[in-house]
């Protein structure tokens, strides 16, 4: 492999297996990875724990006075090889991933001063390249001129399938058809967002996997890694 370091942008829809692919190409080629989902999830849980948004209100103009004080870090877990959220030098990569957060989120980053902080903060961890970054806009304005943009989909029922497990998985108590309400409604907001709405890059290459193993996923990634490297 040669010395080359590319930025990979993958972007796509909620629970489309962003991160599972992004944190596997990381590994294979040494790179940082950045779930930039997470950053928004913890802007969302810190908006929470100050009541400034519940399912019923918003106070965006409170959330954007106090967002100097929001201060997002990742730090590697070698015990569990990826990096984890820390809101305000505290973990919080658990609380999260919840369903309440999962709620709140897209009505929080619709708001352009959250996403201006964000993107400002994305840009400066991939100044050096070497990074796999996943979200909703990476290849459309976080980073467009990525040397490797994929676009991710799969049918909102497989999406809300895997994130059932998931969830159940680690001993949550959801029901299935309040996921894929979740999938179908954030799908929705997300994309018809004013400010960097969701949307395939012009160059991005897209991945359906809705029948796609994850080897063969891997595979075919790898693959255009190759040669762009
Ligand atoms: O990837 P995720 O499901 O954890 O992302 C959570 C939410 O954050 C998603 O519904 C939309 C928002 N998001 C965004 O607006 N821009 C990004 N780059 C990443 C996530």
């Amino acid at each position: 492999m040669s010395n080359k370091k590319i930025i990979i942008a993958i972007d796509g829809f909620s629970s489309t297996g962003k991160s599972t692919i992004a944190k596997q190409l990381a590994k294979h080629l040494n790179y940082i990875y950045v779930d930039t989902g997470a950053m928004y999830r913890a802007v969302t849980l810190y908006a929470m724990q100050h009541n400034y948004i519940n399912n019923n209100s918003f106070d965006k103009q409170k959330l954007i006075d106090n967002i100097n004080s929001i201060q997002l870090n990742f730090k590697f877990n070698p015990e569990q090889g990826f990096a984890e959220m820390y809101l305000n030098g505290e973990n919080v990569e658990k609380e999260i991933r919840t369903i309440e957060v999962s709620k709140l989120v897209s009505k929080v980053s619709a708001i352009s001063e959250v996403r201006k902080k964000l993107v400002f903060e994305q840009q400066e961890m991939g100044k050096d390249k070497g990074i796999v970054m996943d979200g909703r806009d990476i290849g459309t304005v976080v980073f467009p001129e990525a040397e490797l943009k994929l676009f991710m989909t799969a049918s909102a029922d497989k999406r809300a399938k895997r994130r059932y497990k998931e969830l159940i998985d680690r001993g949550d108590k959801v029901n299935y058809e309040e996921i894929l309400q979740n999938v179908q409604e954030r799908d929705h907001i997300d994309s018809t967002r004013k400010d960097s709405p969701l949307t395939k890059a012009n160059d991005a290459i897209e991945f359906d996997n809705s029948d796609m193993g994850l080897q063969e996923q891997f595979e075919r990634i790898t693959s255009l890694v190759n040669d762009r490297l």
